[in-house]
């Protein structure tokens, strides 16, 4: 394998969402580079419909409270829906929950225990900086959505490749009114979701939660190609 494609293998295999990061802010010049990487991802017709609100210190810490007082108030006001239906993906969905609550060491039936774990997100895990991606709503909006997801893995890798880490957080979507309002976004732009990103706290259990993938046959069909699906 060149070297270029083991450099790739190891990168997007050791990158994973970190539960506890460290309170240290990353240098403004990393934050930089790791934009300029993000804005490099591939987008329908290079439309890059990215809208992108980087917030530290005292705008993460002011934002961060408004959320913890939405969630209180049950001030919930999603811009899209979390749905898995009935079948595999709602159990795939219970199984990391489940992974989730066994690392924080929380029983499935300890309200107060999933309740804090809900107020973790909403604190961002303790990570001094949030990416919080937003989309014009484009016809149904799906592919705008695609082209923030190519957005925000170019965004994981480029910290992962720099020692950083970084976690998706949909959670901060259902709170789509409050973070608007925060940052002064427009009404127009809807919030897909966020990221907190920082140096993650490797002493935490919360760090290194391995939440497996399934197998490739569950996922891939292959035609007239050969050999790529054979048990190795
Ligand atoms: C779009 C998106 C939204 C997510 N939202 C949350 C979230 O709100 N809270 C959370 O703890 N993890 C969230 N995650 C992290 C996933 O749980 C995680 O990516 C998945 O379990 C696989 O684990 P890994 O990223 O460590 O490989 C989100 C991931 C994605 C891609």
């Amino acid at each position: 394998m060149p070297a270029t494609a083991s450099f790739f293998t190891d990168l997007v295999r050791t990158r994973h969402s970190p539960r506890q990061f460290l309170p240290t802010p990353l240098p403004a010049m990393d934050i930089r580079g790791i934009l300029e990487d993000a804005q490099t991802a591939p987008s329908n017709s290079n439309t890059q419909p990215w809208h992108v609100h980087i917030i530290s210190g005292a705008a993460r810490d002011t934002l961060s409270n408004e959320l913890l007082k939405a969630y209180e108030e049950d001030q919930t006001s999603p811009d899209f829906t979390s749905d898995y239906g009935e079948g595999i993906y709602r159990e795939r969905s219970h199984q990391h929950a489940a992974i989730v609550y066994g690392a924080r060491g929380v029983e499935r039936s300890d309200r107060e225990g999933r309740t804090e774990v809900i107020r973790e997100n909403l604190r961002f895990y303790g990570a001094p900086h949030v990416a919080l991606l937003f989309m014009p709503v484009l016809g149904d909006g799906v592919r705008t959505a695609g082209d923030i997801g190519m957005y925000a893995q170019n965004f994981l890798l480029s910290l992962t490749a720099r020692g950083y880490r970084g976690i998706p957080q949909a959670v901060l979507g259902v709170y789509a009114d409050t973070v608007r309002k925060s940052l002064g976004v427009d009404d127009e732009l809807k919030l897909l979701f966020g990221i907190a990103f920082g140096i993650g706290d490797q002493t935490s259990p919360m760090h290194d939660i391995n939440m497996g993938r399934i197998p490739l046959q569950q996922s891939v069909v292959v035609h007239d190609t050969p050999g790529v699906l054979d048990n190795r």
